[in-house]
């Protein structure tokens, strides 16, 4: 069932030279979750951070922190996102040889687990998926940087996942991440997410936009 949609603002939109601030900024702005983008220069073409990083934004808010790791191989780094202090941990299915594996062992470690797909990736891929899950990451760009475009046929992706959810009686969330604001929010909603990344459009501005910013994409 689709559930009241979240908003979850990228970090990899704010000044990473004070980051605890604009954690602190975005949560009181009325984030319900803080999205954590970690890149390692080889799975996506760009480095962002790693789990010292996630240690050290945690104590700054107690929102959920939904860590979207675009590394390969995923499985060794694992623990360490979840000792840092990550609430949900996604990984991608082209991150490693056996992802229901990665996603047992992400719940094991007593994390939620969430899986990504990229725009060439099928939903089929998560027919064996699905009831390992609780959360689908659909995603409308390319992975590895802020400020796409959004990728149109992420809305029929975004369609096809929430029948499969909804068909098999799922408890799982449906994000969609990469070029959200307030004009493809609402048409990635209508489609049946009811959970926004959100980068450019959650931190443009500064500080001082960011509840008016998050109330846009909420009002989507
Ligand atoms: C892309 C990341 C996204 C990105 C979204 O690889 O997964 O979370 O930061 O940024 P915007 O909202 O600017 O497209
Ligand atoms: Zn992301």
């Amino acid at each position: 069932m689709q559930q009241p949609v979240r908003i979850a603002p990228s970090i990899l939109s704010a000044d990473f030279a004070k980051l605890g601030e604009e954690v602190r900024a975005i949560d009181e702005a009325g984030a319900d979750w803080i999205h954590v983008d970690v890149m390692d220069g080889h799975f996506v073409p760009n480095i962002t951070i790693g789990p010292q990083v996630v240690k050290a934004i945690r104590p700054h808010t107690a929102k959920p922190l939904d860590v979207h790791l675009m590394i390969a191989p995923v499985d060794p780094y694992l623990d360490a996102f979840a000792e840092a202090g990550a609430d949900t941990i996604s990984i991608h299915v082209e991150a490693g040889p056996h992802t229901h594996r990665s996603l047992q062992h992400i719940r094991k470690l007593g994390k939620r687990a969430g899986v990504v797909l990229t725009p060439q990736t099928p939903a089929k891929a998560l027919d064996y998926l699905i009831d390992s899950v609780d959360l689908v990451l659909v995603m409308s760009v390319n992975p590895g940087f802020g400020g796409q475009s959004f990728i149109p046929s992420a809305l029929r992706k975004i369609e096809a996942v929430r029948m499969m959810i909804d068909k098999g009686g799922y408890t799982v969330d449906l994000e969609v991440d990469g070029g959200i604001d307030a004009e493809t929010g609402p048409r990635a909603i209508a489609a049946g997410a009811d959970a926004l990344v959100a980068g450019t459009a959650s931190f443009r501005g500064g500080p001082d936009a960011y509840a008016a910013n998050i109330r846009a994409l909420r009002g989507a």
